[in-house]
């Protein structure tokens, strides 16, 4: 009877445990479309020549951030801690610094700043993301 309550007990732990993790990763997909989403914003708005499109893209972009500093970056990037934290602080870090900047640009009417600043934005996705598919540090 003891090992059947203790069994069922580390089913519930294990359970829970596997509830947190689920419930984490949903959070980043979930921000890693709001961020996906924000980001074609941006370029459909830029095609429409619509400043205020551009800019209220960016900013949702910027508000979309949170899960590259809450979520484990363990989880997903090559088992090496210190450089798996440092690495996703780091893009959370430069998605907004070059969206910040692409507000900025528009603001000031520079165009080829504003651009620069995209293409960054999209550098910043992709390095994480080919890291991810790779599971290597490159
Ligand atoms: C530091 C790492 C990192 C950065 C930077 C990053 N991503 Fe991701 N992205 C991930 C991870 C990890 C997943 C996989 C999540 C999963 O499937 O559990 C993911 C998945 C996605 C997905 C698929 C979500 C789904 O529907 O399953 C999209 C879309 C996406 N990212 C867009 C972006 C965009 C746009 C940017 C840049 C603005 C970006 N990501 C930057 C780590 C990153």
């Amino acid at each position: 009877m003891k090992k059947l309550a203790l069994s069922f007990l580390c089913l519930v732990l294990a359970s829970s445990l596997y509830a947190q993790s689920n419930t984490q990763e949903s959070k980043l997909v979930l921000d890693m479309r709001s961020m996906l989403d924000a980001t074609v914003d941006i370029q459909r708005a830029g095609f429409y020549n619509n400043k205020e499109g551009v800019k209220e893209g960016a900013t949702r972009l910027i508000e979309s951030l949170d899960s590259l500093l809450t979520t484990d970056p363990t989880s997903y990037l090559p088992d090496d801690k210190a450089n798996a934290g440092k690495f996703a602080k780091k893009r959370e870090q430069m998605l907004k610094l070059y969206a910040e900047d692409l507000i900025i640009s528009i603001d000031e009417g520079n165009i080829e700043d504003a651009m620069d600043n995209y293409s960054r934005i999209l550098s910043e996705c992709t390095s994480c993301h080919s890291r991810i598919r790779a599971k290597a540090w490159q």
